[in-house]
């Protein structure tokens, strides 16, 4: 893993390349929100039209970069510049701890891709956020997710709710490695 000292590229590994959102990527937002995997895992975000996408990337991960220096970034194909997917780390009122987000569009599912690029996050936010630990929260019935939180050496901690009504996710942490 390479951290990019650049304003918009963030972090390179063998594969992939993770940078910051703009409001150009709306077309890639719009598509990725609304894969049934998205809406039925990670939640619908009411993001219908490319103006929805903008919005949403603008007061979602651009927000977050400017309050944290940190939030979701858009995650590509290192050799042919193809975004794949979404990976970083979010900062949410109702959790103490940073947590590790990620998505990817279901045609490069099983590549390796959420561990490749969490890997990377997880490292950077060790050595440029001072992060200790990490958590993550998944749905009960999210297997792959919790598969590849597994393959990080996140362990299972308690169950949590984000709003006071909202469903009951897992959540799970780890020590980010030295
Ligand atoms: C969860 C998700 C990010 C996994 O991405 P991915 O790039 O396919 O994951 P990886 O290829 O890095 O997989 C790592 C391991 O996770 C497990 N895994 C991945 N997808 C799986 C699936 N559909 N079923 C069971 N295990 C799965 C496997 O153990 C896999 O290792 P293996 O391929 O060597 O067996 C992807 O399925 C996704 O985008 N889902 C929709 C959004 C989402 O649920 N995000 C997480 C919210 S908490």
């Amino acid at each position: 893993m390479r951290v990019l000292d650049h304003p918009v590229n963030v972090l390179e590994t063998d594969r992939l390349v993770l940078r910051r959102m703009s409001v150009d990527d709306a077309p890639f937002i719009l598509q990725l929100l609304n894969e049934p995997s998205f809406l039925r895992f990670i939640g619908d975000k009411g993001v219908r039209t490319l103006d929805d996408a903008r919005k949403y990337i603008l007061t979602g991960p651009m927000a977050s970069y400017e309050r944290f220096g940190f939030g979701l970034w858009l995650t590509l194909l290192k050799e042919s510049g193809v975004p794949i997917g979404i990976c970083g780390l979010l900062k949410r009122e109702t959790l103490k701890d940073i947590d590790l987000g990620f998505a990817f569009l279901p045609q490069f599912w099983r590549k390796g891709y959420a561990v490749e690029s969490a890997i990377a996050v997880m490292a950077y936010g060790r050595t440029t956020f001072a992060l200790k630990r990490i958590v993550a929260i998944t749905s009960s019935a999210n297997d792959a997710s919790m598969n590849v939180l597994e393959k990080l050496g996140f362990g299972f901690e308690e169950m949590v709710r984000l709003s006071k009504d909202g469903p009951e996710m897992r959540l799970f942490g780890v020590k980010t490695p030295a």
